[in-house]
Formats: C-alpha cells, structure tokens, sequence
C-alpha cells in the first residue's frame, strides 16, 4: 500500500481540512502509515490538539490553523496537493446548532474554498457528507437515490441543508470538468477520539454508563441507528478517494447493521457492568427515527464493508472513554500542577469546544451538555 502514496518518486502531498477532528485524525494516521505528506489544516473548533499530538515530530505531518471559510493560505495553492479531503464541520447537534450561521458557512463557503484549491492544484476532492441528507427518511434503508426528507428551516437545517449544498457544489465542480470529486455520506460512526462532551448518541451512553449517571433515552428508544467503527469508515474513505473514476453519486459509507437506541444502552450496560439507571426524555425535533444504510454501491465500487463488530469496537470505545475520564479527574486535581507531563494534560482540558471560532455565546461544554444528544 505504501507505493500507493508515491507518485514520481515523491511522497503525494494530502490536505486534511477538519484533520483535528475524531475522524480527520484517524485519516491523518491512515495517510502517513501509507507514505503520504499530511498537510492538517483545522480551526480547532471542536477538534483536539490532543488528538495529533502522536504526529507532531512526524517530519511528513504539518499542522495548519485556518478557518475554511475564511480565505486560505496563498501558500497552499502553491503546493503540488494530490487530492483534499474535507472533514472541516462540527458535527454533533450541540456543536452545529451553537452557531448555525458558521455551521452553514463552513458547509457551502468552506467547501468552495476548497474546491477552488482542488481546481487551481489538480487536487482530487473527497468530501465528507452525511446521512442527515436523508433527513427523517421515508425509504429505509437508505439508498444513493434517495432525495430525503429535510426539514429546511429546523435547528439542523444549518447542517444538513449546509451538508446538501455543499454537495450540490461538489457536483457542479464535478459536472464542470473544475475537480475530480468523491463524495462519501458517512452514517454514525464510534470509537476512540470522539469528544465526552459531544452529545453523540454513542459518547452519551459510554459516558453515562461509566460515571454511573442516569443514562438518558429521548423518546421511547425505538429509534434506529447502524454504528460504523472508525476503522472501518476510514478505508471506506481511503479506497473512495482511491477509485479511479468518479462515482456516479455520492456513496454511502456505514455499517448496515441496524440496532435501535435502548438496545445499544442495554449493550454498553452490560459491557461495563454499570448499575445506571434509563431515563426517558422527550425527542428533540426532526430526530431521525431510522437510520440504516444502503451500501451495496460501496460493496460494488469500492470492495468495502465494515468488519468490525459491534461488541468489539464498543470494548474499543469504552475503554477510551474510561481513560479519558481518568485523565480528566487527574487535570482536576490542584496537586497535579506540579507532576512531570502536567502541562501536557492541562492542554488536553483546555480543549473545550467552544473556546475559538464559536461565535454563540449560548454554547457551554459540560456534564449538562453531555445529557444533551443527537446522532450523526
Ligand atoms: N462522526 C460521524 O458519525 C459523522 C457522520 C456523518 C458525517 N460526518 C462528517 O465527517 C466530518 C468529521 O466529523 P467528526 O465526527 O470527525 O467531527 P469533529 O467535530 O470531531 O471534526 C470536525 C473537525 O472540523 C474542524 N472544523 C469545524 N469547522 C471548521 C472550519 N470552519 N474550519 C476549519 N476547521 C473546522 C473541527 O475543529 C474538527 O477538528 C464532518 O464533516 C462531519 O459532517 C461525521
């Protein structure tokens, strides 16, 4: 695989907008394993410094802090990039409706940004889309040709109108002969790296189980959702960006097995030993009630399908959350100031989401934002 990574006798040269995130930084990783220059380009918003540490005298990994809605660094254009790959946008419920006008920004400005940057360098283009294209959907499963069911003025329509436009954008660049574009819609994907406090369905649950809090269920549980581990979504995206022609659509990349959201609680109770205690709450508005994929395209095109079960990537998960936790009361402890590898941790709880570019003043991470929820 490593050949893969070298064209002319150099190392091919990745951008990784949104590389800081819990899926960029595991795509970051499977890029240099195979021999790429990773160039990471992130605002921080809700991506963790914690998260690239591991790379930071890796000589073929260079950071980059940059908002993709603001214009990019010149410097880039002047780089021969192989192919960009747009990972750039909070994607947790929380973290997109703190502020939707920069959510929906980041969606279509960002991405034209980019895509302009894959036009002027010959740049393949991946981008990262997502299920809530489906909105509420009336197919199940969920095929490519499905249009959806949005709600175009909901408190997610920032994010998955934002998330339908800016594929909308892909494929006029696409159509255009401007850049040669892959679009993945990632369904739920888990595993380590994902924020406590990111209000996931998955993060909640782990979190609530290991604390020993009330976990909390929003509406009567029965609705569905299929967890792709991060492992396995990252070679769905590896072998798209790998395809030599575009696909006629935009594909879908998740695990189509099909579990609905008490089943998973009961999982992870069972899996930690925890004695939490289910509590209902009422459903947010416009939640999905099911949520499964097609993925026979990705099967046709690219060989792909997720390996990972889920009993084995929810042991992964847990016990990533559990070391999290642990680091976290270790930063809260005063005495801990003056302990060898402190200020490494100190930086680790200064990275709360909401600390940069979040304009909302209404946005405030903690335990109560880890009660709140939402799934993508
Ligand atoms: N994880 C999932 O289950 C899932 C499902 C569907 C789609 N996706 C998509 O995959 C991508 C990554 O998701 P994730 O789960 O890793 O989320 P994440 O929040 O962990 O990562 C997003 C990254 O983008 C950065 N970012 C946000 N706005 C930015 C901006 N304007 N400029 C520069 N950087 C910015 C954040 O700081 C963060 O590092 C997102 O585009 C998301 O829509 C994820």
């Amino acid at each position: 695989m490593r050949g893969e990574q070298v064209r002319n006798g150099r190392h091919k040269t990745v951008l990784v907008a949104g590389g800081a995130g819990f899926l960029g930084s595991h795509l970051c990783d499977a890029l240099l394993a195979e021999g790429a220059e990773v160039l990471c380009l992130d605002s921080f918003l809700t991506g963790r410094r914690q998260n690239l540490r591991h790379l930071e005298r890796d000589p073929r990994f260079t950071l980059i802090e940059a908002d993709i809605t603001d214009p990019l660094p010149p410097s880039l254009a002047k780089i021969h990039l192989d192919a960009v790959f747009n990972l750039a946008c909070a994607a947790s419920p929380p973290h997109y409706q703190a502020d939707p006008e920069h959510t929906l920004l980041t969606c279509v400005l960002g991405t034209r940004n980019l895509l302009r940057l894959a036009e002027s360098t010959g740049a393949r283009f991946v981008q990262a889309s997502t299920s809530e294209v489906y909105g509420d959907p009336e197919v199940h499963p969920q095929i490519e040709s499905y249009w959806g069911n949005v709600n175009p003025t909901g408190p997610r329509a920032c994010y998955d109108e934002g998330k339908r436009a800016a594929e909308t954008l892909c494929f006029d660049y696409l159509r255009a002969g401007r850049a040669d574009v892959r679009v993945a819609r990632i369904f739920n994907t888990y595993g380590p790296r994902m924020r406590a406090d990111d209000g996931r369905v998955v993060s909640n649950i782990i979190t609530q189980a290991l604390s020993g809090a009330d976990i909390t269920l929003y509406g009567d549980g029965t609705q569905t959702r299929s967890f792709c581990y991060v492992s396995d979504l990252i070679e769905g995206m590896m072998r798209l960006r790998a395809l030599a022609t575009p696909a006629p659509s935009a594909v879908n990349l998740g695990n189509p097995v099909e579990l609905n959201v008490a089943e998973l609680a009961e999982r992870v109770l069972t899996l930690t030993g925890s004695s939490s205690t289910i509590v209902r709450r009422p459903l947010p508005v416009d939640d999905p009630r099911r949520r499964r994929p097609d993925i026979s395209m990705a099967r046709r095109l690219l060989g792909w399908q997720p390996r990972v079960p889920l009993e084995a990537g929810l042991k992964a998960s847990i016990a990533w959350f559990a070391e999290e936790m642990r680091m976290a009361e270790y930063v809260r402890t005063p005495a801990n100031d003056d302990q060898p590898g402190a200020a490494v941790l100190v930086g680790l709880a200064e990275d709360t989401p909401q600390r940069r570019s979040t304009r909302s003043a209404g946005y405030a991470p903690g335990p109560q934002r880890m009660a709140r929820r939402g799934e993508d």
